[in-house]
């Protein structure tokens, strides 16, 4: 049986926990976090093994799988790219009860909540969250280390780019782009909880409202 981690021992660790406690290919032996203050807590029978330092012993140690379950995208990212590059696994966290079409090509490193869908010839980069009911419609395409929020929905043929933060509920339909062109939610942009939005959303910028409109522009560093 495969051994693994769970890097991040915060708020979505224990949905990821919960998630690969249902897998009998593999076996979770505890949490990573960088948090001196979570080392040696347990969370659901699973102990914080130690911060980041401890990766290459339990590497020694016959780990080869592991997922960061960290909501900051950014951060979400470089941990990912951290534990590949020591020759770990980037496993999949997907709940039994998501539906992912099997024409839909997914990257490494997901966490695919309860209720989530994900239809016919999609795309989803690495280290993408889906939250519980997400709904990403066909033909849509979903960059590296975005977060999808509880309930979000992307409408067919739209694009989020990397980094990009969806809040719960919000709607993501090419309602304004024009006939035959396709809706993009630009790199590292923040989509506020219950927005609707109908027309394009430049990289860095933060919407919000139905019909969604940018209130500011910055790089949030990933975090919302
Ligand atoms: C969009 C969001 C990130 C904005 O956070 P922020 O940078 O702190 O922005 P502010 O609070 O300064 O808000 C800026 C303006 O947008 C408004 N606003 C913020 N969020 C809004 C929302 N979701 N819908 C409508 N208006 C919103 C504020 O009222 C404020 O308006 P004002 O300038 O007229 O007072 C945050 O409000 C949000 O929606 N987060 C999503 C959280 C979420 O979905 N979590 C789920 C995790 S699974």
């Amino acid at each position: 049986m495969k051994k693994v981690i769970i890097y991040g021992a915060g708020q979505l660790a224990g949905m990821v926990a919960d998630i690969l406690s249902q897998r009998d290919d593999l076996q979770v032996i505890g949490f990573v976090d960088d948090d001196p203050g979570q080392v040696g807590q347990e969370y659901g029978g699973l102990k914080v093994l130690g911060d980041g330092s401890v990766l290459s012993r339990l590497r020694a140690e016959g780990v080869t799988g592991a997922i960061v379950s960290i909501g900051n995208n950014r951060i979400r990212g470089r941990l990912a790219n951290r534990l590949t590059e020591m020759g770990l696994e980037l496993i999949n966290a997907i709940d039994p009860t998501a539906n992912v079409a099997g024409t839909a090509s997914v990257g490494r490193g997901l966490i695919i909540s309860s209720g989530a869908v994900v239809c016919t010839n999609s795309i989803l980069g690495d280290n993408v969250y889906l939250g519980p009911g997400a709904i990403v419609s066909h033909d849509v395409s979903v960059g590296d280390n975005v977060l999808l929020s509880v309930g979000t929905v992307l409408a067919g043929r739209t694009i989020v780019e990397r980094g990009a933060f969806i809040g719960a509920g919000a709607i993501i339909v090419a309602a304004q782009v024009g006939k035959g062109k396709r809706l993009t939610v630009g790199e590292n942009a923040v989509v506020g909880a219950g927005a609707v939005v109908i027309k394009d959303v430049p990289a860095n910028a933060l919407v919000v409202g139905v019909p969604a409109r940018v209130v500011r522009y910055g790089d949030r560093g990933g975090a919302v």
